[in-house]
C-alpha cells in the first residue's frame, strides 16, 4: 500500500474505502476541505458535484495517484482506475494494452479473458487507433478489470460517448459489478447514470461531501419510474438545477 505525503493510508477494517478529513490545496486554493467518505465492501457509490468541485482530485487521492493531500485514506490492496479518455498506448495492440504491467506468464490469456468480459474478443490484436470511442473505453475497462480489483474507480468513463453507447456501457458496468462484487466509485455528471448504477449518490460541494442519497430502487432500474423521478429531482436540486 502506498504511503502518501502527509496522508495516512491504512488497510480498511469494515469498509472497503475510508476517506477521513482529507484536505487538498493547489497553491492557496483549498479544493478539498475535510472530505469524509466511506464505501462499504461491494458498494457502488456515485460521486457528483459541479465542475471544478474536486471530484477527480478526490478520486485520484483514493487511487493513490496524488501525493499532495492531507488526511486519512484507507483503500483495498487492489484498486483500478479508468478515466474519461481511454488512455491507450497507440503503439501496443489492444491485448497488450490490457496486459500492460502484468507478469509475463499467462498475460495473454488473462487479457483475452478480460476482453471477453467486455465483449471485445475479436479485437484483441487490433491497434488502438482503429477502435471506436466506445470500443476504446471498453478496452480501458478490460485493462482495469484484468487485475481483479477489489475497488474500481471510474472518472466519467462514459462522458465522451454517444447516448446509445453510453446506455449500453452502463448496462455492461452494472453486469460486471454484479458478477465481480468489487466496490466502485463512479464520478459522473449524469444524474440518471448515477441512479441506474449506484447504491448511493454523494455530492461534493465546498470541499466536502455535503449530501447523500440512498438509491433504494430494485435492479435493473427503470429511469421511467416514479420513484426514480423523485430521486432524480432531489439530486438535481442539490446540484443547483431545481425543477421548474
Ligand atoms: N494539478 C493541479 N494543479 C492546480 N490546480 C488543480 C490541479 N488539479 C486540479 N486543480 C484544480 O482543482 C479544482 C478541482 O479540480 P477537479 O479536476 O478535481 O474538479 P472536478 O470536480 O473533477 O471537475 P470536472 O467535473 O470538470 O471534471 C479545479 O479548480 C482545478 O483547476
Ligand atoms: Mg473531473
Amino acid at each position: 500500500m502506498t504511503e502518501l505525503r502527509d496522508l495516512e493510508v491504512r488497510a480498511p477494517a469494515s469498509a472497503a474505502v475510508i476517506v477521513e478529513d482529507v484536505h487538498r490545496a493547489f497553491g492557496d486554493r483549498e479544493i478539498l476541505r475535510g472530505a469524509d467518505l466511506r464505501v462499504a465492501d461491494g458498494e457502488f457509490v456515485a460521486l457528483l458535484g459541479a465542475s471544478g468541485s474536486g471530484k477527480s482530485t478526490l478520486l485520484r487521492i483514493v487511487g493513490a495517484l496524488d501525493g499532495g493531500a492531507r488526511g486519512r485514506v484507507a483503500v483495498p490492496a487492489r484498486s483500478s482506475i479508468a478515466f474519461q479518455e481511454p488512455r491507450l498506448l497507440p503503439w501496443r495492440r489492444v491485448w497488450r494494452n490490457v496486459a500492460f504491467g502484468l507478469p509475463a506468464q499467462d498475460r495473454r490469456r488473462r487479457a483475452l479473458a478480460a476482453l471477453a468480459e467486455v465483449g471485445l474478443t475479436g479485437l484483441a490484436d487490433a491497434w488502438p487507433k482503429t477502435l471506436s470511442g466506445g470500443e476504446a473505453q471498453r478496452v480501458a475497462l478490460a485493462r482495469a478489470l484484468v487485475r481483479d480489483p477489489q475497488l474500481l474507480l471510474l472518472d466519467e468513463p462514459l462522458a465522451s460517448l454517444d447516448a446509445l453507447t453510453r446506455l449500453k456501457m452502463q448496462q455492461l458496468i452494472a453486469q460486471l459489478w454484479a458478477r465481480h462484487g468489487f466496490s466502485a466509485i463512479l464520478v459522473t455528471h449524469d444524474v440518471d447514470e448515477a441512479l441506474v448504477l449506484a447504491d448511493r449518490a454523494v455530492v461534493l460541494r465546498d470541499g466536502r461531501l455535503t449530501e447523500e442519497l440512498t438509491v433504494d430502487l430494485p435492479r435493473p432500474r427503470d429511469p421511467g419510474g416514479e420513484r426514480f423521478a423523485a430521486l432524480r429531482a432531489r439530486l438535481l436540486t442539490w446540484l443547483g438545477v431545481p425543477r421548474p
